[in-house]
C-alpha cells in the first residue's frame, strides 16, 4: 500500500484528481475500450471532483469514454431527494463534465427487488471486465462505501443496515437530524472493491485518524473494513496532515521518505 501525505485537504484533493487524470490519459479510453471507475460520495471527494471538473474545462481531460459505478445509495429516498447519492453525483460532478448519462451507474435504492438490483450491478461490472480504478473515502469507523464494521471482507453488493455512528456522521446532510437519515443502504461489498485493479482512497481531517491508523499500522480486521486494502496489490491512501495524526512518527517519516519524489501533484500531469 502506498501512503501519500499532503499538507491539507486542498493539496490532497489536487494530488488525487491529478492522479486520476493521469490514469485516464495514460489509458487512452475509446468507446469500445472505456476506462471504468468506481466513485464515492461524501464530503471527502467534493474538492477533487471540483479539480477534475476544472481539468475537464481546461481541456486536459475528457470523460466521454469513462464509465462509472457509484459505491452506494440510500434505500427509500427518492432519486431527486437533495441528499440522494444520485443528486450528489449530478450536482458535484456529472452535470459539469462530458460523461454520457448512460455511462454512469448508481444503485437504485427504490428498486422493487433490491436483491436483484444488487446482483444486476455486480453482473454489469463484470460485463465491462471489472473496474480499473476504485476511488473511495472512508467513514470515521473505517467503513469503505457502506461496509460497516463487521462486514465480510469477501462481501459483494448487497443491502446494509447503517450503524448509529454512521447515521450521526451523515446527519449533517439531513438538518442534523439522525431520524431523517435512512437506516439502510445498498452498497458494493469489500470484495467488489478489492476486485478493482487499483484502489485510491482519500482521507482528510482528524475524524479519520483512528481509521487511518488501523488501515496503515494495524492488521487486516473486519471491524475496520478499510484495512482490507492491505490485501490489495495496488492501493494508494492519500491523507492530509490531520488524518495521519494517530500514526507513529517513524511511519510518517518512512512514507514521506519513500514518496518524496512523488508528492508534487503537478508532476503527475507531465505525461
Ligand atoms: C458515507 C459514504 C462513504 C463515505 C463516508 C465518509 O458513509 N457511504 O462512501 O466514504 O460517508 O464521508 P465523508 O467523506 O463525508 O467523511
Amino acid at each position: 500500500m502506498r501512503l501519500i501525505i499532503q499538507q491539507d485537504y486542498k493539496k490532497a484533493s489536487k494530488w488525487t484528481a491529478n492522479y486520476i487524470a493521469r490514469r485516464i490519459l495514460k489509458y487512452k479510453p475509446t468507446s469500445d475500450n472505456p476506462f471504468i471507475m468506481g466513485l464515492p460520495t461524501g464530503s471527502s471527494p467534493i474538492q477533487l471532483y471540483k479539480d477534475l471538473v476544472e481539468l475537464h474545462k481546461k481541456g486536459v481531460i475528457s470523460f466521454k469514454n469513462v464509465v462509472t459505478f457509484n459505491m452506494d445509495e440510500y434505500i427509500g429516498i427518492p432519486e431527486d431527494h437533495p441528499q440522494s447519492y444520485h443528486s450528489f453525483m449530478n450536482n458535484h460532478f456529472f452535470s459539469h463534465i462530458d460523461i454520457p448519462k448512460e455511462n454512469t451507474n448508481i444503485l437504485n435504492g427504490n428498486a422493487s427487488d433490491l436483491i436483484q438490483e444488487c446482483a444486476n450491478y455486480e453482473a454489469k461490472i463484470k460485463l465491462y471486465g471489472g473496474i480499473h480504478l476504485f476511488l473511495g473515502g472512508i467513514g470515521p469507523d473505517g467503513h469503505l462505501a457502506f461496509n460497516e464494521p463487521g462486514s465480510s471482507l469477501a462481501s459483494r453488493t448487497r443491502i446494509k443496515t447503517l450503524t448509529e455512528d454512521t447515521k450521526i456522521a451523515n446527519s449533517r446532510f439531513f438538518d442534523g437530524d439522525t431520524s431523517k437519515v435512512p437506516s439502510t443502504a445498498l452498497t458494493v461489498g469489500v470484495g467488489t472493491i478489492l476486485d478493482a485493479k487499483e484502489i485510491v482512497i482519500i482521507a482528510s481531517g482528524n475524524s479519520k485518524a483512528a481509521a487511518i491508523k488501523q488501515a496503515i499500522e494495524r492488521g487486516v480486521n473486519h471491524m475496520w473494513t478499510v484495512s482490507a486494502l492491505q490485501l490489495h496489490a495496488k492501493s494508494i491512501v492519500i491523507c492530509d496532515e490531520e488524518a495521519i495524526y494517530d500514526i507513529k512518527y517513524s511511519t510518517v517519516k518512512y512514507f514521506k521518505d519513500i514518496e518524496s519524489k512523488n508528492l508534487n501533484p503537478d508532476n503527475l500531469l507531465k505525461i
